[in-house]
C-alpha cells in the first residue's frame, strides 16, 4: 500500500475500497437534493486526438441520430418516475463535441425543461472548427448562455504536439462573438506540453482574454496510459509553471475561480463543482447522496439499453458516509475555499468533529489559511492538490476508464 492509499484508508477511516457493482437502481431519488446539477455527453467528434480520455468515437450521421434518441428517452426514464418539476442549478453538455449534433440540442434542452427548472444557465463545450455564424446562432436560439471553447493552446509548436492545427481567426472569432454575446465566454488551455515555455503560456493567457473570453481554464496535460507521446514534462516543471502562472494571473487581477481556473467580470464556467448531479448519455456520471453511478462507455450498448426501458447504468458505488465526506471534499477543495458550515449543512455533522485534526495539520503543514471561519487553499495547497488529483486520476480514473472502453458493463471494479 502506498502512501495516498494510506492516506484514503485514514481518511475514510476504513481498509475498504471503493467498490462499484454492475447492479443499478432504476429509480434515482434526486428530488430532496439542493444543489443539483445536470451533465449531458455527446460522445462524438470529427477526428480523435491522441491525448483525449473521454468517451468519445468518430461522428457517424446514423449512429448519432440514434443515440440523440436514446438520450431524450433516457431523461424521460430517469425524470418520468420523480413526477415534479426540480429546481437545478445548471445544465452543461460536454463530450465529444457536442455542436457535432447542433440541429438537436434544442430537442434535448425542451425535453429537460419538461422535468427541470435551471436557475444558474445552460453551458456547452465547442471545438474551435464550431465557431460559425450558424453554430452560435443555435446556440443563442437554444438559450445557451455559457460557452466552453477547447483552444488548448494559441501556439503552433504546441497545437502541433497535440496533432492539432491553429484553425482560428481571431478577427472572425471577435466579431461572431460580438454578434452573438454569451454570458460565459470560457477557453480551455493546456499547460505542460513539452517545449512549451512560461512566455508562450502568458501569450495564450493574454489573447484568450483579448478574445472576449471572460473565463479562462488552464489544465495540466495529463498522460494517460493509452497516451505515449514522445517527450514529457517533468513534475518538477510543470510546478515551476503553476507556480509563475498563479504569480502572473494575481498581477493581472484575474480572479481564482477554482484550481485551474481564472475569470474576470463574472465569467463562470463549472461542470465539475457541484455537490449533486444527474449524467445522461455514455460514460456520464451521477453523484446523489450515497451513491456514485456511470453510465456505459460503449454507444451501441447505450442505445440498445435504453431501448429496452432499463438506465444504460454500468456501474454503481453506494458509498459510506466517510467515503462521501471524503468525495465531498475532494471536489470542494477543488473550487480552494471549504466552509465548515456548508458541510454541516450536507452532513448534519460538524467538519471539525470528523475532521478537525486533519484541517489543523494542514494549516500547520501551509496547504490551508482560516479567515473568518472559512479554509482557502495556498500555493502551496494548490500544488499539493494537483499532486493528489493527478495520483487520484492516473490510478482510479485512468483505471476505470480503460476497463470501461473494453467492457460495455463489467461485473465489479475496486479502487
Ligand atoms: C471534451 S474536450 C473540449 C471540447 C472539444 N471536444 C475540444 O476538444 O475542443 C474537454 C477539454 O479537456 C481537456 N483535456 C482533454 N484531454 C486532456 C489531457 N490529457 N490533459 C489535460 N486536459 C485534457 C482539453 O482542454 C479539452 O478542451
Ligand atoms: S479533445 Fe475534444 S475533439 Fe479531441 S478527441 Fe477529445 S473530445 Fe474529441
Amino acid at each position: 500500500m502506498n502512501w495516498i492509499n494510506l492516506a484514503r484508508a485514514w481518511l475514510t477511516r476504513t481498509k475498504k475500497p471503493f467498490i462499484f457493482l454492475s447492479e443499478y437502481d432504476q429509480k434515482l431519488d434526486y428530488l430532496s437534493l439542493d444543489n443539483l446539477g445536470l451533465y449531458i455527453h455527446i460522445p462524438f467528434c470529427a477526428k480523435i486526438c491522441s491525448f483525449c480520455p473521454y468517451c468519445k468515437t468518430v461522428y457517424q450521421k446514423e449512429l448519432a441520430d440514434n443515440y440523440i434518441n436514446a438520450l431524450i428517452k433516457e431523461i424521460h426514464l430517469v425524470s418520468k418516475q420523480v413526477g415534479s418539476k426540480k429546481q437545478v442549478t445548471s445544465l452543461y453538455f460536454g463530450g465529444g463535441t457536442p455542436c457535432l449534433c447542433i440541429d438537436s440540442i434544442k430537442k434535448i434542452i425542451d425535453a429537460i425543461k419538461q422535468y427541470f427548472i435551471i436557475t444558474d444557465g445552460i453551458g456547452i463545450e465547442l471545438h474551435p472548427q464550431d465557431l460559425t455564424e450558424d453554430v452560435l446562432k443555435q446556440l443563442k436560439q437554444a438559450q445557451i448562455t455559457k460557452i466552453s471553447i477547447g483552444i488548448q493552446s494559441f501556439d503552433e509548436k504546441c497545437l502541433s504536439f497535440l496533432g492539432r492545427k491553429n484553425e482560428l481567426d481571431i478577427l472572425k472569432l471577435n466579431n461572431l462573438l460580438m454578434k452573438y454575446p454569451f454570458e460565459t465566454v470560457s477557453m480551455d488551455l493546456i499547460f505542460g506540453i513539452p517545449g512549451q515555455t512560461f512566455e508562450s503560456l502568458k501569450k495564450d493567457f493574454e489573447i484568450a482574454f483579448e478574445c472576449h473570453a471572460n473565463h479562462v481554464a488552464i489544465y495540466p496535460l495529463i498522460e494517460f496510459s493509452f497516451y505515449k507521446p514522445e517527450q514529457k514534462t517533468t513534475l518538477r516543471q510543470k510546478r515551476k509553471l503553476i507556480n509563475k502562472i498563479l504569480d502572473y494571473c494575481q498581477q493581472k487581477g484575474y480572479k481564482r475561480t477554482s484550481i485551474w481556473t481564472f475569470s474576470k467580470d463574472n465569467g463562470h464556467y463549472s461542470s465539475m463543482t457541484r455537490q449533486n448531479f444527474l449524467g445522461f448519455g455514455c460514460s456520464a456520471t451521477t453523484l446523489l447522496r450515497n451513491q456514485f453511478k456511470i453510465n456505459t462507455f460503449d454507444v451501441q450498448e447505450y442505445i440498445n439499453r435504453i431501448n429496452n426501458n432499463c438506465l444504460p447504468t454500468a456501474l454503481t458505488c453506494r458509498l459510506t458516509k466517510r467515503q462521501r465526506m471524503i468525495y465531498y471534499l475532494f471536489w470542494t477543495a477543488y473550487s480552494t475555499v471549504i466552509n465548515p458550515q456548508d458541510f454541516e449543512n450536507y452532513f448534519g455533522e460538524s467538519l471539525h468533529k470528523n475532521y478537525g485534526f486533519e484541517f489543523f495539520l494542514a494549516r500547520v503543514l501551509g496547504f490551508l489559511r482560516k479567515k473568518n471561519n472559512i479554509y482557502y487553499l495556498t500555493k502551496r495547497g494548490t500544488y499539493y492538490y494537483y499532486y493528489f488529483e493527478r495520483f487520484y486520476t492516473l490510478s482510479y480514473i485512468d483505471k476505470m476508464w480503460n476497463i470501461l472502453r473494453k467492457q460495455s458493463f463489467p461485473q465489479k471494479i475496486e479502487l
